[in-house]
């Protein structure tokens, strides 16, 4: 069924009272064409098991988990965390001379215009990478990050075109290196595709990125890169299927290296999934956070993270500046926060069961297991 275009598809699920309105009124009639279309292919008469209430909520996510568009949210404070740790990786990868592969779980369409509609009625980018202006002295990392963003076509009188993960990845890879880009939308897809037809070392695969990473790997070259960066629509069930996906994908390949970018907005949610990571079976696990709003809210995206699995040994020291950096930037009405920590470094101790629940335990201890915690704040930005 396709998904329901126009309303500005917001990031995990964050509503507010009017979209949620205007939302209800292009997806209801869509739900209920969708329900029938259910129960008369079910060949079952409605029985007290599959009443249409029921047969509504196990078709919702369905509905809403293909609405979200990365054009209204590309280049916003948490693209600027993803993409900055994104080519801290790639360049790891790259420090060796044989080729890797980068399998990119949820690629969106690679590449969305800053004056377009949807980038125009959010204007998330000017909290993003608009703050990160080329007079401004940042360090080494983020100035490489920049001039490959302004790179691009189209971006020579300035930042027009913000280019989405695949599309900055494929600027960094070298000839032997390759990608597999999965991407669900048929549009988003048919965007990437045409973006990147002409690059033989780009594949792009329109299929469910958790399905399409057990076919993925382990990858020809052994030796590669995963992002898993979902929408999150479906909310905390995403986390069980990110987990899901990696135990699945670190079974067949070991050695790869996983991240996955996740939204902050109460702490207590993020909690659970960072500490499943901490029972992997990955060698090492690096979490990197920028919250630019206490994380104690439901109603916002207050903070995003970067969780890497089998990160490289030193890539805590590779992202300490930049990350000291972006919180200076990227600072809203109070300073931005950020966390870098090891989660799980190889040869380290198993926590200690605790009878604390996840939300309590973590302010009680911090880090949840592994190196010291960084933390730290920049100045509040005037804006
Ligand atoms: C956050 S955006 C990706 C942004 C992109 N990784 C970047 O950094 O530029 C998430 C994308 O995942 C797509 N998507 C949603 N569910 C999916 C699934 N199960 N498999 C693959 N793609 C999916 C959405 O259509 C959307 O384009």
């Amino acid at each position: 069924m396709p998904a329901p275009e126009g309303a500005a598809s917001v990031r995990d699920g964050e509503v507010c009272g009017a979209l949620a309105q205007l939302r209800c009124c292009v997806v209801l009639p869509q739900l209920w064409s969708c329900i029938h279309q259910a129960s008369r292919q079910s060949r079952k008469p409605c029985n007290g098991k599959q009443t249409p209430a029921r047969l509504y909520l196990a078709t919702l996510p369905a509905v809403t988990a293909m609405n979200y568009r990365h054009a209204y949210h590309a280049g916003n404070f948490a693209d600027v965390l993803k993409h900055t740790v994104l080519l801290a990786l790639i360049e790891a990868m790259q420090a060796k001379p044989t080729p890797f592969c980068y399998i990119d779980t949820h690629a969106g369409s690679g590449s969305y215009a800053l004056d377009g509609f949807e980038a125009k009625k959010t204007g998330e980018h000017k909290d993003g990478i608009t703050r990160l202006h080329p007079a401004e002295k940042v360090p080494p990392l983020l100035q490489r990050w920049r001039s490959l963003i302004l790179s691009g076509e189209g971006n020579e009188q300035g930042l027009k075109h913000y280019p989405g993960s695949p599309l900055q990845v494929a600027r960094l890879l070298r000839p032997d290196d390759s990608a597999q880009l999965c991407e669900l939308h048929t549009d988003e897809a048919t965007k990437l595709r045409e973006l990147l037809h002409r690059d033989p070392r780009m594949h792009v695969h329109q299929r469910d990125g958790y399905e399409a990473l057990k076919a993925l790997v382990p990858p020809k070259e052994k030796r590669g890169l995963v992002l898993i960066d979902p929408p999150y629509e479906a909310q905390e069930a995403e986390y069980k299927q990110i987990e899901k996906a990696l135990k699945e994908a670190l079974l067949r390949w070991p050695t790869g290296v996983y991240a996955v970018w996740y939204p902050i907005k109460l702490r207590s949610q993020v909690q659970p999934f960072l500490r499943g990571l901490q029972r992997s079976s990955a060698k090492r696990v690096l979490r990197a956070e920028l919250l630019v709003h206490p994380d104690d809210s439901p109603l916002r995206l207050n903070g995003s993270g970067m969780v890497i699995l089998n990160a490289p040994w030193n890539l805590d020291d590779v992202l300490r500046e930049p990350l000291r950096a972006l919180a200076s930037l990227l600072s809203q009405e109070r300073p931005a926060e950020w966390k870098l920590d090891w989660l799980l470094q190889e040869g380290a101790e198993p926590p200690a069961p605790s009878p604390l629940p996840p939300s309590r335990l973590a302010a009680a201890r911090s880090p949840l297991r592994g190196g010291p915690v960084v933390r730290g704040a920049g100045p509040t930005r005037k804006r």
